[in-house]
């Protein structure tokens, strides 16, 4: 039978050591555990970088057997008006901890969704049961956090993971998996996830379900990217002034990948950045023409003529 389990939530780690980077804040945080007293605590960072799974083992590790009747978890899919911060949080702060420690926790995971009324009647409780609950604030950006929460709040910036944390993450996965992966494929998989631990989890599982040999081909088959290769040989070809070929070259590799006209730019101006072979000053021509044609495709130009007006001046 085949395996259903959502990897994600599979390989989340449980406890402090299995949790990737972010050194010093688990070290910071494993102390807090340890003493059984914490402030309130607020996460920041991008995507998939382990904002949530840090306060999930928080409250493993703070409450063992009882962290469920101990941890109230809001998700930004819940309903989280000003309703919910008055009743739900409310009734959940008001009742005394189960166990030996003296409070309860209330993770409320993507903060920056929440309204600023939300957010004042949530500054609010968390002075008036400051006795009785801690809070876990999770959020991309915390300046869209008003001001008296993060005063409130000890904050913990997160960072995306360095290459070799992933590198060593992936290993695990493909060992516990027995999937195949050559080297350049796990470079490539750093790459294409910026550092987004849950992006690399879901696309190893998309790969995986398909073939447990995950070559750089496969991989670029199931994400919306053309591979690096192909986005260099449309530019040499520009470069070299076969424009025609150039432009065929750029149509067939959108369709293949089913990309978009500003994915493509994306990945064009990237390899722009590094492309051997043109002058700096070339390079700086092209990559702030890459930034207007960018700015005239979300204002609804043709995607396709812009691309060969890019293309264009390659050529030139
Ligand atoms: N630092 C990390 N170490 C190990 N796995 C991680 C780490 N960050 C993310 N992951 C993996 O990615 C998934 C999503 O992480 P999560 O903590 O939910 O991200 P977010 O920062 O968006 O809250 C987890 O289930 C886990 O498998
Ligand atoms: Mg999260």
């Amino acid at each position: 039978m085949q395996d259903s389990t959502i990897w994600t939530e599979k390989f989340r780690p449980q406890k402090f050591e299995d949790i990737k980077g972010q050194k010093k804040i688990v070290e910071r945080i494993k102390a807090f555990v340890d003493q059984k007293n914490m402030p309130h605590i607020m996460l920041a960072g991008p995507a998939g970088v382990g904002k949530s799974t840090i306060a999930l083992v928080i409250a493993k590790e703070l409450f063992k057997e009882t962290w469920k009747q101990n941890c109230l978890e809001l998700n930004a899919s819940d309903e989280r008006g000003i309703d919910v911060v008055r009743n739900t949080i409310k009734e959940f702060a008001k009742t005394k901890s189960l166990g030996d420690v003296p409070f309860k926790i209330i993770f409320l995971d993507e903060c920056d969704s929440l309204t600023k009324e939300a957010q004042q009647a949530l500054r609010r409780t968390m002075e008036n049961y400051v006795m009785t609950t801690r809070f876990i604030l999770s959020c991309n950006y915390s300046s869209k956090i008003i001001d008296p929460i993060q005063s409130r709040c000890t904050i913990f910036r997160f960072k995306p993971l360095t290459e070799e944390d992933i590198e060593e993450y992936v290993k695990k996965i493909a060992q516990s998996e027995n999937l195949k992966l050559e080297e350049n494929t796990i470079k490539a998989l750093v790459e294409l996830s910026s550092g987004d631990v849950r992006k690399i989890t879901n696309i190893l599982q998309s790969c995986a379900s398909i073939d447990k040999n995950i070559t750089e081909e496969l991989l670029y088959s199931l994400v919306s990217a053309a591979e690096p290769k192909e986005i260099k040989d449309i530019l040499t070809l520009a470069i070299n002034r076969q424009f025609i070929r150039a432009r065929s070259l750029l149509l067939d590799t959108m369709l293949k990948h089913g990309l978009s006209g500003i994915d493509i730019l994306k990945q064009i101006q990237k390899e722009t950045v590094e492309f051997e072979g043109i002058t700096d000053e070339k390079r700086i021509d092209l990559i702030d023409k890459c930034g207007e044609i960018e700015f005239r495709m979300v204002e609804g130009a043709d995607e396709f003529l812009q691309l060969e007006a890019l293309l264009a001046s390659y050529a030139k």
